[in-house]
């Protein structure tokens, strides 16, 4: 088992993952000051937005003037999901560098969640990727129900791996596993993390636990020991797929932070301002934050 890690590096999703499940639609500005803020506690990759349908994320609709309207803080990353070549002329448009593509290990929920085929899926995003290389643009790759489906229920492993090794052979910089319905165990999480690690380098994978049953920084820590050093979450914990039903938010960026500064892991980040960002998103959003440490640091 490789030692535990001296920094882990978070990517915040809160503002895409964590905005596009939300009922209300929030104002522009809001979203901006989300990102401003985020980058201001020291968070280094913060994912802005989505360029994909606005039939489909209607709550993303305003993409292009939030990723011009934010402060482009200097060593920070400001990836954005796209799910096509519109998505992605879109993005690049207003001078996104860094994007996300995403599929699924379960056929079922890529097709609620795109209309496609897992292979359909990714013969999409194919051409985005050449396009990307040529234009030195990073790619994350996404994989939801990596632990299990909404909709098919238990997710064979050799899928989870054969779609990582795909997307890997692509030129996915980074690939980041989906627990898109929270219902992984550490068990199993680190089972599965072994599986794929097998066939792609650890150092481009990341982990990404929703956290329905509570069980999202036990499977981190599971991760963390086998190897993973990026670990994705979300401010107040917020989140969630429109198209997985049952799904509740990430794991809240505070309580990964606070885990990680009581075992000494360095992130850079400043956990008091992240918790008043969190209190203040909550504020917005109108609806309680999960994460625990802000609920005990507020009684
Ligand atoms: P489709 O309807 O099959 O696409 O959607 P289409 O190519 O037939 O286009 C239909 C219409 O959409 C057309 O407009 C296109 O122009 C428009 P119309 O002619 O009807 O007026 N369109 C677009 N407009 C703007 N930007 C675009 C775009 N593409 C098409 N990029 C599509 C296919 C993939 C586009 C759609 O299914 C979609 O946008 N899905 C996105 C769903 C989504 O965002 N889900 C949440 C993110 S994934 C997630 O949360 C999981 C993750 O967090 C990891 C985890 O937790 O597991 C990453
Ligand atoms: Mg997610």
């Amino acid at each position: 088992m490789p030692a535990l890690p001296a920094s882990v590096r978070i990517v915040e999703v809160g503002p895409r993952d964590g905005l596009q499940n939300e009922k209300a639609i929030i104002p522009t500005a809001v979203k901006i000051e989300l990102i401003d803020r985020l980058s201001d506690c020291g968070l280094r990759t913060i994912e802005a937005t989505s360029f994909v349908s606005p039939k489909w994320i209607p709550q993303l609709a305003d993409a292009e003037e939030v990723f011009t309207g934010i402060r482009k803080r200097e060593g920070v990353s400001y990836p954005v999901l796209v799910p096509n070549e519109q998505g992605y002329e879109r993005a690049r448009a207003v001078g996104a560098t860094e994007i996300a593509v995403f599929t699924a290990a379960s056929e079922t929920f890529s097709r609620k969640n795109t209309n496609a085929s897992i292979d359909e899926s990714i013969e999409r995003f194919v051409p985005v990727m050449q396009r990307a290389k040529a234009d030195g643009v990073r790619v994350r790759g996404y994989i939801s129900t990596v632990l299990g489906c909404p909709y098919q229920g238990e997710v064979p492993l050799s899928d989870v791996v054969r779609v990582s090794k795909k997307l890997h052979e692509l030129g996915c910089a980074e690939i980041s596993l989906g627990d898109t319905i929270g219902v992984g165990t550490p068990g199993k999480a680190r089972a599965m993390l072994l599986a794929v690690a097998a066939e792609v380098p650890i150092d481009a994978l990341a982990v990404h636990f929703h956290n329905t049953y509570g069980q999202a920084l036990a499977n981190i820590l599971a991760c963390l020991e086998e190897g993973v050093r990026v670990v994705d979450s979300a401010v107040s914990g917020a989140g969630g797929c429109p198209f997985a039903p049952g799904a509740t938010g990430n794991v809240a960026t505070e309580d990964v932070v606070s885990m990680l500064n009581g075992m000494g892991i360095e992130t850079g980040i400043d956990l008091p301002q992240l918790i008043e960002t969190g209190l203040w998103l909550a504020g917005h959003l109108g609806h309680r934050t999960t994460s625990s440490v802000v609920q005990a640091s507020n009684g």
